[in-house]
């Protein structure tokens, strides 16, 4: 997908025009005018070659119109740069400063400060959004073509919706302390105060928690994805890091069926990656479905793993007050991070979590 929309790059290139004609016109002798010659129409470095190269990013469709109307500021700004030229060799050379000191006239005096002025340069610097934000962008408007709209709950759980709603109870081995970020209400510094009360919160592990919420609120039928942060105490490796992204999804109504599931996992991954892409699903476990499977996309030369799925149990549809005779559901968990690095070619995780522009800007 294109990072750059023809919109901003036309609207750049007025502005960027406009900076420099007023800049030419500001020169006033041939020192100052060579300055602002390289700064804009520097062969190397010049902002003019720096706005060409991104030409690149648009879409070949805008490439055309794009061309023209940077082809166009170039020339424009050829002109103005002759015509300061004339001007600045016309103009009387200013006198040598006598020996004596002269009274310091109103033109002797530096233009006054500005402190909400922006230096040209910095003004072309376009942000970008993260990779990961914008596949989650894009994941976000695949899944609204089929039908599922965007829910949300929050990082900070509660037992009930991270396992117990969830089919995993206290004994349970996910529920471990090791494998989760518990919150402790405990200071340190100070004698313990007596146990409080309540139910011990922690950072989700899991987005499934959102499942919980939303047909907690309302009846059956939902058909809704969740996206957003989760946490386990990883250590980070290429494929691991303690924080990441799922995309959670949940269909509940009358009648639906584990084929149903496969369709849209399918066109999912056909619509996000390609109809090359292939999806194979494998026999596994989870608490809160039944049966369950495991999602696997072809990647390079083999598969890699994108989340779990299957059929909601019937346990948890009881958990929430819906009738498991009435209707069934299938849900899914999908590794964001993981259909990120597909999408761009990223083979190690942490690259996405380092902040180091020279990465970030290539997306
Ligand atoms: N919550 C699971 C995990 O984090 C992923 C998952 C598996 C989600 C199966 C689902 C599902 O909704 O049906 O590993």
């Amino acid at each position: 997908m294109a990072t750059t929309t023809l919109d901003d790059y036309l609207a750049q290139l007025d502005q960027l025009q406009q900076q420099a004609l007023q800049r030419f016109r500001e020169c006033r002798n041939a020192q100052e005018l060579e300055q602002v010659r390289v700064e804009y129409l520097g062969a190397k470095r010049g902002v003019l070659r720096q706005v060409q190269q991104r030409l690149k990013e648009l879409a070949p469709e805008e490439k055309p119109q794009a061309g023209k109307r940077f082809n166009e500021l170039k020339k424009t700004l050829e002109a103005a740069l002759e015509e300061a030229k004339q001007r600045v060799a016309a103009s009387p050379q200013p006198e040598k400063p006598a020996k004596e000191k002269r009274r310091r006239g109103a033109e002797d005096l530096p233009p006054p400060f500005d402190p909400t002025a922006v230096p040209p340069q910095a003004q072309l610097r376009l942000g970008r959004l993260h990779p990961v934000t914008q596949t989650i962008r894009r994941m976000k408007e695949v899944m609204a073509r089929l039908g599922f709209e965007v829910a949300d709950g929050p990082e900070v759980e509660d037992p009930w919706h991270n396992f117990e709603a969830l089919n995993i109870p206290e004994a349970h081995p996910a529920r471990d302390p090791l494998d989760n970020f518990y919150l402790s209400t405990a200071r340190l510094t100070e004698p313990q105060p007596p146990q409080e009360e309540g139910p011990q919160l922690l950072l989700r592990s899991q987005t499934s928690t959102v499942q919980i919420r939303v047909m907690e609120k309302r009846p059956a039928p939902v058909r809704v994805i969740a996206l957003g942060r989760v946490y386990r105490p990883d250590t980070a490796d290429a494929t691991h890091f303690p924080m990441f992204h799922q995309m959670e999804g949940l269909y509940v109504d009358r009648g639906v069926t584990m084929a149903q599931l496969k369709t849209v996992l399918r066109l999912f991954a056909s619509m996000f990656f390609g109809p090359e892409v292939q999806v194979r699903f494998r026999p596994s476990f989870f608490p809160f479905t039944e049966p369950s499977v495991e999602v696997d996309m072809t990647w390079k030369d083999g598969w890699i793993e994108m989340g779990g799925a299957g059929m909601v149990d019937p346990a948890v549809l009881q958990a929430v007050g819906y009738d498991p005779e009435q209707v069934t559901g299938f849900a899914f968990g999908l590794g964001v991070e993981r259909v990120c690095m597909r999408q761009y070619g990223i083979d190690d995780i942490r690259l996405l979590y380092r902040n180091d522009v020279r990465f970030l800007q290539q997306f």
